[in-house]
């Protein structure tokens, strides 16, 4: 018997695979006790795909990607690989993955857990209770523009070239994202760019803009340059309700403003494309983290992104916002009883690695549910 969902499971490099391994204990407990009636796949990403079949991704699984309700994705990136050219290292397949199912809005949300506002690298008086929401633009901007390359002048110099580029479409579809958040939210849209000395930032405020005038006028708009909206996150980082950026400063501000929670380990992301006619739209989820090539193997890397990420498809995929919260409640709760992987170790507390913590989280989504 087939289901008629399907999820597509990249696990990816580094850490991915270890952690993956663990959270499709939860993913499964969901299938067998929660009526998830989905299909799995697997496929190899990144330096596992280079490895295999010399391609960071290949077209089949594209076309896969394509095809199922959702995408679970773990991290790409492998030292091994730096040295080769841009399209065949392992993060191309993320980047593939994004432009080819055209996933432009990635949702990073940077919730602080009651239990690690000391975790934090910021003082707790600053973080505890954070909530806040970045939505960068994920296929357009610097890291797609052309031209692009390195070329070499006459006289010998090299030249490296990236363009940042913007259209009115581009821009109106990623504030939208942000201004229906912020509706479900505190109301509040922080627009994010450098239009003091970019055109491409300049034309972003003025499409904001207009599009809040015109169509979001109960959302409350505010405009930051983007080396101010950096200080300001470490200043005082509960002003922000939802932030929506460019591709570039959006990578930059979201890594930062995960470590307002205290790890990287703890944050998941949605990247989503279009709405389709038939109401289905592409949809990726993946921890913020990366590949963690220094710790991959010993079995301590920190599941909670992964398992935050599974959450959020239920939630934006499958709209089983239940099932979301009692994942997210699960993980609440063992967290105030004082387990802790390394990465948000607080004196007083007990270390565990992935596999007890998943086991743990597991439980405790047992205990809740009275099932299983
Ligand atoms: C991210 C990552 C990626 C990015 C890399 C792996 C290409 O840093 O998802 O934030 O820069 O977008
Ligand atoms: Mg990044």
């Amino acid at each position: 018997m087939t289901s008629s969902k399907k999820i597509l499971v990249l696990a990816g490099d580094g850490i991915g695979p270890e952690v993956m391994r663990e959270v499709a204990k939860i993913v499964n407990w969901f299938r067998a006790y929660r009526g998830l009636d989905v299909d799995i796949a697997e496929e190899l990403v990144g330096g596992a795909s280079l490895e295999v079949h010399g391609v960071p991704i290949r077209d089949e699984v594209i076309q896969r990607a394509h095809e199922v309700d959702a995408i679970l994705f773990g991290a790409v990136g492998d030292p091994k690989w730096a040295h080769v050219d841009f399209n065949l290292r392992p993060e191309a397949a993320i980047l593939a993955l994004r432009k080819e199912l055209d996933l432009f809005a990635n949702l990073r949300p940077a919730q602080v857990f009651d239990a690690l506002a000391d975790a934090s690298t910021l003082k707790a008086e600053y973080v505890s209770k954070l909530d806040l929401l970045i939505v960068r633009e994920t296929v357009g901007g610097i890291y797609f523009g052309t031209p692009r390359g390195i070329e070499t002048l006459p006289d010998g110099t090299r030249r490296g070239i990236n363009t940042e580029l913007y259209t009115t479409p581009e821009i109106e579809r990623v504030a939208r994202v942000a201004f229906d958040a912020a509706r479900k939210r505190q109301g509040h849209v922080c627009s994010v760019e450098k239009s003091n000395v970019m055109e491409s930032g300049l034309l972003w405020r003025e499409v904001v803009t207009s599009l809040q005038q015109a169509e979001y006028p109960d959302v409350t708009l505010t405009h930051m340059l983007a080396d101010n909206c950096a200080m300001q996150l470490v200043r005082n980082p509960r002003q922000f309700d939802v932030i929506v950026t460019g591709n570039l400063f959006g990578d930059l501000l979201s890594d930062l403003a995960s470590m307002l929670t205290g790890s990287l380990g703890m944050l998941p992301s949605a990247t989503l494309g279009p709405l389709k006619e038939d109401g289905r739209r592409a949809a990726l989820y993946e921890p913020i983290h990366g590949s963690a090539p220094d710790i991959a193997g010993q079995g301590i890397a920190n599941p909670i992104a992964q398992i935050l990420s599974f959450a959020m498809m239920l939630r934006y995929s499958f709209d089983r916002d239940e099932d979301a919260r009692l994942i997210e409640t699960a993980i609440e709760n063992i967290l105030n009883t004082g387990l802790r992987t390394a990465d948000i170790m607080t004196p007083g507390t007990a270390r565990v690695g992935t596999e007890v913590m998943v086991a743990a989280i597991l439980q405790e989504i047992k205990r809740l549910s009275g099932q299983g």
